[in-house]
């Protein structure tokens, strides 16, 4: 039997946006392709799979995906606590904002005439996949993390601060990584220290990979 077969995944994709009054917001430019992707193989492998989305324009209609559409952090912290105990394994794709606005506007922010600053006073969002890890009971948690610099040692750090079995590393140093792109180009880092790189690859391609990867981790 397929190992995914009798599993509920909890999986995050996209960006999250965190409002400064009702038309406007601070964002960032993830278009969740990297997280639909895994939602999707992992589906056709018959996962159960809970995808908590930020806005993102993709669409998905397989019956094996419960899409859950959400726009903050917060909303995002709240809908992945309300489903990872019900999960056998969690995958974090989303870009989720680090800070958020203090106090954001009920009513449009309008200009002030001779002003010619302004500022907005930002708090720390809570972090998600450092949250999980620390409730993680026999669930398989993995992280992404997207780096510019000492990627590999900065990773390695991420995987144990937040308790993961495995993270994905991208590299915005790499060709065809990253954001937007329909490739990726990723190296794997797991709690034994094993370190795999793969090749870039369209982004369907890099979700069959990590669904193997997580096969053989569920096998071992
Ligand atoms: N993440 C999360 N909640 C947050 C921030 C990040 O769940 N509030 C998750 C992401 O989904 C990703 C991992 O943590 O799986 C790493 O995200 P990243 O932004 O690379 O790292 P940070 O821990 O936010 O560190 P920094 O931004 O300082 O590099």
């Amino acid at each position: 039997m397929n190992c995914f077969e009798n599993k509920t995944v909890l999986i995050t994709a996209g960006p999250t946006y965190e409002p400064i009054d009702p038309v406007r917001f601070i964002g960032n430019r993830s278009s969740g392709k990297m997280g639909y992707a895994i939602a999707e193989e992992l589906a056709n492998r018959g996962a159960k799979v809970i995808l908590v989305s930020g806005p993102s324009h993709l669409k998905t209609q397989h019956h094996n995906i419960q899409l859950l559409k959400v726009e903050t952090a917060a909303q995002m912290y709240q809908a992945c606590h309300q489903h990872f105990a019900q999960s056998q394994i969690a995958i974090l794709a989303a870009a989720v904002a680090d800070y958020t606005i203090e106090n954001p506007s009920a009513i449009k922010i309008k200009k002030k005439a001779g002003e010619n600053e302004m500022t907005l006073r930002l708090v720390k969002t809570k972090d998600i996949l450092k949250s999980l890890g620390k409730i993680k009971q026999k669930q398989l948690l993995v992280g992404f993390a997207l780096e510019t610099n000492n990627e590999q040692e900065n990773a390695l750090k991420k995987l144990k601060a937040k308790n993961l079995d495995f993270i994905v590393l991208n590299s915005l140093q790499d060709q065809g990584a990253g954001f937007a792109h329909n490739t990726n180009k990723i190296t794997i880092l797991d709690k034994d220290n094993k370190i795999s790189k793969f090749e870039l690859k369209t982004k369907t391609e890099v979700a069959k990979d990590i669904a193997n990867y997580i096969e053989k981790q569920l096998k071992l």
